[in-house]
Order: structure tokens, then C-alpha cells, then sequence
């Protein structure tokens, strides 16, 4: 993509000074730029990689060394050998890949990409909530901050939680945190009991029960498919329920021909890719009003920031060394199962 310019900010004291302000790289370039082109180049000549979620926009997706869901990310992240790791994602996610690999550089494009999920999780206040089960074992969604997996045994993601569940002994009791829509379907396919913290993805919350079901009328053949961080409700009426690269794989392997789809719209571009003769519907949002499912964080990498990320190396992520090792520790125990 092509774009003209205004102004230059090409020393990196004033790209500090700018970063400090915004959370990004906000630079106008003295002449046009190709900013997929550059990027590239610059990739090339960094020693860099773009790990990319499937949440992005899709001109990002289509540049990505690694795309892939956040398990198949951390998985990547772990492997790397470039110097840089450029993070098109969310904040949690750049600042798991610097824990897993910390000889790394790792940049997020927009250090305002975060997650509503990680921040309804608070580590002051999930310490004193587990500091009420003594006898518990900690399974954090992998989207939660890096304070939060210092405070727990292991870690998840959507693609594994119920083979880390299963990893626990059976007489033990569990907090599972941040994400309660998660935990109570989780619960209810392990048939196990499990301590809840009560977060959410404003995302996968934003879904209408009663304009999916007044759908399944316009689309009687479709197929309806959930992310497991949807509610209950909707999840209880989904023909199949995974995260995101299980969406993914399931309609490839699925037989029908069109999909009502509920998660983060990114996705779509992927499924479109991979089965362009059918069709992929998102789910529709209970405020006609807004792209609610679109996540506005995932939403805040550009291009232009990718561009200028890696051309001045900020923003990068950073993290004290005790903690990275104590978070370290539970993500390492999930990463060896598998
Ligand atoms: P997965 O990538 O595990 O499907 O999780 C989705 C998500 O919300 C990422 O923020
Ligand atoms: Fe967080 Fe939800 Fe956005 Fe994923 S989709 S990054 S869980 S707010």
C-alpha cells in the first residue's frame, strides 16, 4: 500500500518522544511509501519475523512467516531464530513470545493493542482471590497479563485447555481465570467443577442469541460455529464449538456449504481462502450500530505501524527478569504437553 507523506521523523529520539505520546509509531514520511515492500525489505535485512493471529486485518495475515491461532503463536515464538519477532497481535501475546524466547527482540506495532479479557484480570486482586483456595491449581487462559501467569501452575489456550485439565489429578481442586465463558464450558465438557474468576472477551460477548436463532431461519442449511469463549447460551446451540484454528479446520473437513460464524470476523479471510466455494457468515452482534466483532485491539495493527515498528525498532516489549522466569515456568508446562 502506497502512501504520501507530510512529515519526517526519522531520528530515533524523536520516534521515542512520539512513541511516548501514543503508543506508536504516529510518523508521516517525507515521501511515498510502499509499506508492504519496505516492510519486507526490512525483514529481510533485520534478521526480522511477522507472527501474525488470525484476528488481523487480512493485507497483514497474507505477510505473516507464522499465522495461526495462540497456541500455534506461542508454539512459534519458542522456535524463532531471527533476532526481531514482530508481534501482530495483542499486547499479551508479543509479551508471551518475549517470555518464551527472551534472547529476542520483540516488537508490537501499537502498545495500546491489548485485550479486554487480560485486563479484567487484574494481578492485585486475582492474588487475593487465590489466596482463598491455598490448595488449588492455577490454569490461566493464555490471555491474561504476565503478572497473572507468574501466579498460576499452567497455562492454556482455547486449542488445549482440555488437555491441560485432564493433566491435573482428578482430587485436586482448580481456579481457572481469566475467562468464565471458557471455564463454564469447559466444566461442563470435563464434567469437572472448577473455581471461576469472572472475566470476558467483549468480543465474543457482543454476540445476539436471539438474531443467531432468527438466522438459522434465512440460512436453514447453514452451520452454525462457535468460539468457546461465546456465552453459554449461544454455545449451547452451536453445531461446533473450538478455537480458532479449530473453526478452521472444522469447516474444511465439514461437509456443508454454508457457515454462521461466532468469533472475531478475522477469521473469515482465512476460511474464505481455504474453502472458496463456500460461504462464511458472521454472527450478528446485538448493537446494529458498531463492528463489535471485530476486536478494535487486534484492529489497531497497520500496515504503516508494521512499517515503522521495525524500521525504529520501538515499540519493544520489556519485562523484568523475575518475572519473566517465574511466568516462564507455568507456559513451559504447557508448551511440553503438546
Ligand atoms: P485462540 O487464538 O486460542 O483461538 O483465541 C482467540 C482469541 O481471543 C485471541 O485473543
Ligand atoms: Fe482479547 Fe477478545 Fe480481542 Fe481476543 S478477541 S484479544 S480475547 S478482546
Amino acid at each position: 500500500m502506497v502512501q504520501s507523506a507530510v512529515m519526517i521523523v526519522d531520528t530515533f529520539q524523536k520516534a521515542k518522544e512520539n512513541l511516548d505520546r501514543v503508543g506508536y509509531l504516529d510518523i508521516k514520511h517525507s515521501k511515498e511509501i510502499d509499506f508492504e515492500k519496505e516492510f519486507i525489505k526490512l525483514k529481510k535485512s533485520k534478521d526480522a519475523v511477522l507472527l501474525a493471529h488470525y484476528y488481523q486485518e487480512p493485507e497483514i495475515q497474507e505477510l505473516a512467516d507464522f499465522l495461526g491461532d495462540s497456541l500455534f503463536l506461542a508454539q512459534a515464538a519458542a522456535k524463532v531464530e531471527s533476532k526481531i519477532i514482530v508481534f501482530a497481535g495483542v499486547h499479551f501475546m508479543a509479551e508471551t513470545a518475549k517470555i518464551i524466547n527472551p534472547t529476542k527482540k520483540v516488537l508490537l506495532p501499537d502498545l495500546k493493542a491489548g485485550c479486554s479479557l487480560a485486563d479484567s484480570c487484574p494481578s492485585n486482586e486475582f492474588a487475593k482471590f487465590k489466596a482463598q483456595y491455598p490448595d488449588a491449581i492455577v490454569v490461566t487462559y493464555i490471555n491474561c497479563t504476565a503478572e497473572i501467569k507468574a501466579l498460576s501452575d499452567i497455562v492454556c489456550t482455547s486449542s488445549n485447555a482440555k488437555r491441560v485439565i485432564d493433566s491435573i489429578d482428578k482430587n485436586k481442586r482448580i481456579i481457572f481465570a481469566p475467562d468464565k465463558n471458557l471455564g463454564r464450558f469447559l466444566m461442563k465438557e470435563l464434567n469437572r467443577p472448577m473455581i471461576l474468576w469472572d472475566g470476558a472477551c467483549v468480543v465474543h460477548e457482543a454476540f445476539s442469541f436471539d438474531k443467531i436463532v432468527k438466522m438459522f431461519q434465512q440460512y436453514p442449511q447453514a452451520k452454525f460455529i462457535a468460539h468457546p469463549e461465546s456465552e453459554s447460551p449461544i454455545l449451547d446451540i452451536a453445531h461446533y464449538i473450538g478455537s480458532t484454528s479449530g473453526l478452521l479446520n472444522f469447516v474444511q473437513s465439514d461437509d456443508a456449504s454454508q457457515y454462521i460464524v461466532a468469533t472475531e470476523a478475522g477469521i473469515l479471510h482465512q476460511m474464505q481462502k481455504v474453502c472458496p466455494q463456500k460461504e462464511f457468515i458472521p454472527a450478528p452482534v446485538q448493537d446494529d450500530t458498531c463492528a463489535c466483532s471485530e476486536c478494535a485491539y487486534m484492529k489497531l495493527n497497520t500496515m504503516q505501524k508494521l512499517y515503522n515498528c521495525l524500521k525504529f525498532e520501538l515499540p519493544e516489549i520489556t519485562l523484568d527478569q523475575q518475572l519473566m522466569i517465574q511466568a516462564k515456568a507455568p507456559i513451559d508446562r504447557m508448551l511440553e504437553l503438546g
